[in-house]
């Protein structure tokens, strides 16, 4: 690997010291763990089934359809005050993670002419207050709504499109395609259909890219454009990270190595995973992993159809803040998880502490130093005190946060995802228990075709009065 690069200088690293017995003692895992885990079988694993993860490519195959999602928020840019996003799950966290990364922290409450752009919502829930409270700050004849379902029947996103499309129908008569973009699978579902009628501009989540592993396609990558986000500089970030995902010894892969060390202390117990980012621009980026980690490796049964109920619960804590209300906890609670700090070395902007109360030291000792120096100091404090009290954890460290960091980071985490998966000997990519509850929302609701399971749920245990209070 080349030295002094641009790319080089903005490599992420992993700092595992505080997971090992060397550091840790007793507590810490051994080498010894880490080389017994199925780690060549793995490796193997991930170059042979390359083919079938479409989403590898990501960074590489979209130079067309990159030059169209600009030419599109361009013209979005222009002509609107609001881009809503309409979606859910995979179709919704990622464009929310990478615009709170990437934008400035406060975006929608600039002025225009400090934005340039329109303002961004992602609307990822059908709470009826939260839908209601959107119109009341949106003009729809000012807004650019995107649609986003990879399978394009989701009940939540199908509900919204409809409030839309009606709304929209009424503001602006028969022809809504100049405020409806859709984001879908090319042939599958039921929005394409839609998108053909109403003659939608629409982007395709290409084949074979599972939901959450799809914000480096159309699905996020448009409404960081729109928000004027780098979107080919988030791709290099990306193939970069390929690149070095692709180094075969575990122990030097920045993904596979992680993906290790979760997999080894999963089976110490520790059955819970803390990523703890100390940036706020990193906070909806652990919601954003919380799903690729949760949905992929939470399984019941392996590939050979064993039952092992396989996870690890993700937790989302973010430096300093949780030290106030989680790290207790961590420090001295049970030994049943891993922390990882999401560190930045250098932020984006400095906030000096200015002098005062110089007659009280307590407070005064603050003033000289800067808000970048405080958090700094607070991380490696938290770090150290995890260690003291044998507790594993470890760090993730970007040299900052940018539009190449963030397109490097997304990449290590779904190839870390997926090699957890190899490593745990089951399908990372499919989501069996979110069908299900798919499946019974269409049933309670009477969707044709679902007879079956809603006499299946008719037939489910009644709830009991005694066990209810009042
Ligand atoms: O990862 C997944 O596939 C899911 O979490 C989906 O992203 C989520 O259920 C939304 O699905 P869709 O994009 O089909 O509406």
């Amino acid at each position: 690997m080349e030295t002094g690069t641009f790319e080089e200088s903005m490599r992420i690293t992993i700092d595992y010291n505080n997971m090992m017995q060397e550091t840790l003692g007793a507590r810490g895992l051994t080498k010894a763990e880490l080389t017994a885990l199925p780690l060549r079988e793995a490796v193997k694993g991930m170059k042979e089934k390359r083919g079938q993860m479409k989403w590898r490519e990501l960074p590489h195959n979209q130079d067309a359809i990159v030059g169209e999602i600009e030419a599109v928020a361009k013209d979005v840019r222009a002509r609107f005050e609001n881009f809503v996003v309409l979606g859910i799950g995979g179709s919704a966290l990622g464009p929310i993670a990478v615009q709170q990364a990437l934008s400035h922290l406060r975006y929608n409450d600039l002025p225009r002419e400090k934005r340039n752009g329109p303002r961004l919502f992602v609307e990822d829930n059908v709470d009826p207050e939260r839908m209601n409270a959107l119109l009341d700050v949106i003009d729809v004849e000012k807004t650019c709504f995107n649609v986003i379902t990879k399978s394009g029947s989701t009940s939540e996103t199908m509900s919204q499109l409809l409030i839309v499309t009606d709304l929209l129908h009424r503001a602006l008569g028969e022809d809504i395609s100049t405020h409806l973009i859709a984001t879908t699978d090319r042939e599958k579902g039921n929005l394409i259909k839609i998108a053909k009628r109403e003659n939608l501009q629409t982007f395709y989540v290409p084949d074979g890219v599972g939901g959450r592993f799809s914000e480096l396609c159309p699905v996020g990558l448009l409404a960081a454009a729109v928000c004027g986000i780098d979107i080919r500089m988030l791709l290099r970030g990306a193939a970069y990270m390929d690149r070095l995902t692709q180094n075969e010894n575990v122990f030097e892969n920045p993904a596979y190595l992680p993906a290790a060390l979760q997999v080894a202390a999963m089976k110490r117990g520790a059955n819970i995973h803390v990523l703890m980012p100390y940036a706020d621009s990193l906070k909806y980026i652990a919601d954003w992993y919380a799903q690729l980690w949760a949905e992929s490796l939470g399984k019941r049964t392996d590939n050979a159809g064993n039952e092992i109920y396989a996870g690890q619960t993700p937790v989302k804590s973010l430096g300093v803040t949780d030290q106030h209300s989680q790290v207790q906890l961590y420090t001295e609670g049970p030994f049943d998880k891993v922390v990882t700090f999401l560190s930045v070395d250098r932020y984006r902007s400095t906030m000096p502490i200015p002098n005062g109360y110089l007659d009280i030291p307590d407070v005064s000792f603050l003033s000289g130093h800067t808000q970048n120096e405080l958090i700094a100091a607070e991380e490696a404090a938290t770090e150290y005190a995890l260690m003291k009290s044998g507790h594993l954890s470890y760090a993730i460290r970007m040299p900052e946060v940018n539009a190449f960091t963030v397109g490097e980071l997304l990449y290590l985490f779904e190839v870390m995802t997926a090699f957890a998966g190899e490593l745990l000997f089951l399908n990372a990519f499919d989501q069996p228990g979110v069908e299900e509850g798919k499946n019974a929302t269409y049933a309670l609701l009477g969707k044709p075709g679902f007879a079956e399971k809603k006499a299946e749920l008719d037939a489910a245990p009644k709830k009991r009065a005694e066990y209810v209070v009042r």
